[in-house]
C-alpha cells in the first residue's frame, strides 16, 4: 500500500491542495548512469496543515522539496512519478508554491531596499496598490512599522526580521504551497520559536498547506500535523504526528533518541554508522547496515511501505501488518 492511500483513507482528499505520487530524482553521472537520488516518494500537502520531512543530512529532504517546485540542481532530473494539484493545474515556484529557506542572507539582495523586493514579487494585478499590500503583509509576518521596515537595507534588520522579511515575500504571490527548509536554523533559539509559531499561525489563517523540512523533531512534534521520514532517500515511516511518540521504524526510534537536536553531522546517538552516499546505498532495506533489527530477508529486498495500524505506514520487514516476511 502507499501512504497516498492510506492518507487518502484517513483524511479524505478533500483537503489536498498537491499530491506528489511515486516521486524519483536522479542524478545523471557523466557516463549517463542514472543513481536514484530520492525514490517512491508520496506526499499529500493539504490546506492548513503542516506535513513535515525529517532524517539525517543528505536523505533528500531538500531535494524532494526542489522536485516539487521544478528547482532541481543541475544535474538532476524528477524523473519517476508526477506531481498533481488540486485544480489540475501545473504550478511552479513564485504561483502555487513557495519556498522559504534557512539562510536569508543568501536570498535577500544586499543592495535593495527590503520594499523593492517585495515589491518585485508581487502578483501584476496587485502593483497598483503595491503600498498598501506590502505594509499588510510586513504586519502579517508581525512588524509592527511596516513603512520602516520597507525603507530598510537587508543588513539593516536582525537575523530574524530579515526571515520576517523573507516570509513576508514569501507570502506576496499569495502561494498555496509554503515550503519552509530549515527556515529558523540559522537564527537563535529564542527567535527560532518566534518564527516557527508565526509560520503556524500563519498556515492557519491563511490556510497555506506547509511543507516543514527540519532537522529538530522537537519543532516538528510542535507544530506538525504529519510527519513523514525520510532515509537515504526513501520515506520510512509516515503517519500523524502522533505517531513520533512512538515510532515503529528502528531508524525512526533512534532518531528519537537523538532528542532534542540532531545536529546534521550525520551520526546518530544509538545508532551507529551514518547515512551511505549516493552511489553506495546497500541492497535491500538501505537502512539494514545500521539496524539492530536487520535479518536476511532485509539483506535481499527492500521493504515497501505498509500500513501499521489505522493511520501509519512503515517501510520495514519487522514492522506493519504482516510482520516478518
Ligand atoms: N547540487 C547538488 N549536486 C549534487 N548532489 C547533490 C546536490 N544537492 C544535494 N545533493 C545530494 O543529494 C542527496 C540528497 O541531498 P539533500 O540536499 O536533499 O539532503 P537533505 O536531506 O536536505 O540534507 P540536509 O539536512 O543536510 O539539508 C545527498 O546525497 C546530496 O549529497
Ligand atoms: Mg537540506
Amino acid at each position: 500500500m502507499k501512504p497516498t492511500d492510506l492518507n487518502g483513507r484517513v483524511n479524505g482528499e478533500a483537503d489536498a491542495v498537491l499530491t506528489a505520487a511515486g516521486l524519483g530524482v536522479g542524478f545523471f553521472a557523466e557516463d549517463g548512469r542514472r543513481l536514484e537520488v530520492v525514490g517512491d516518494v508520496d506526499l499529500v500537502l493539504r490546506a492548513g496543515r503542516t506535513t513535515a520531512l525529517v532524517g539525517e543530512s543528505g536523505c533528500g529532504k531538500s531535494i524532494t522539496a526542489a522536485a516539487l517546485g521544478g528547482l532541481l540542481p543541475r544535474g538532476m532530473a524528477l524523473d519517476r512519478g508526477e506531481i498533481r494539484w488540486a485544480d489540475g493545474a501545473a504550478r511552479g515556484p513564485g504561483r502555487g508554491l513557495t519556498y522559504v529557506f534557512q539562510d536569508p542572507g543568501e536570498c535577500l539582495d544586499p543592495v535593495f531596499t527590503i520594499g523593492n523586493q517585495i515589491r518585485e514579487t508581487l502578483p501584476p494585478e496587485e502593483r497598483g496598490r503595491a503600498r498598501e499590500r506590502m505594509e499588510e503583509l510586513l504586519r502579517t509576518v508581525g512588524f509592527e512599522e511596516p513603512a520602516r521596515v520597507l525603507a530598510s537595507y537587508p543588513h539593516q534588520l536582525s537575523g530574524g526580521m530579515q526571515q520576517r522579511a523573507m516570509l513576508a515575500m514569501a507570502l506576496a504571490g499569495r502561494p498555496r504551497v509554503l515550503v519552509a527548509d530549515e527556515p529558523t536554523t540559522a537564527l537563535d533559539v529564542t527567535v527560532q520559536a518566534k518564527i516557527l509559531r508565526l509560520l503556524a499561525d500563519l498556515q492557519r489563517a491563511e490556510r497555506l498547506a506547509v511543507l516543514l523540512i527540519a532537522h529538530n523533531l522537537g519543532v516538528v512534534a510542535e507544530i506538525a500535523d504529519e510527519v513523514h521520514v525520510m532515509y537515504a532517500g526513501r520515506i520510512v515511516e509516515s503517519g500523524p504526528v502522533d505517531m513520533l511518540r512512538q515510532p515503529r521504524h528502528p531508524y525512526v526510534q533512534g532518531l528519537l533518541k537523538a532528542l532534542p537536536r540532531l545536529d546534521g553531522s550525520g551520526r546518530l546517538e544509538g545508532i551507529e554508522g551514518s547515512v551511505p552516499p549516493l552511489g553506495r546505498r546497500p541492497a535491500g532495506c538501505r537502512f539494514h547496515p545500521r539496524c539492530p533489527l536487520a535479518r536476511e530477508v532485509c539483506r535481499e529486498k527492500a521493504p515497501e511501505m505498509r500500513a501499521c495500524g489505522e493511520e501509519r505506514a512503515v517501510a520495514c520487514w519487522a514492522c506493519g501488518e504482516g510482520g516478518w516476511a
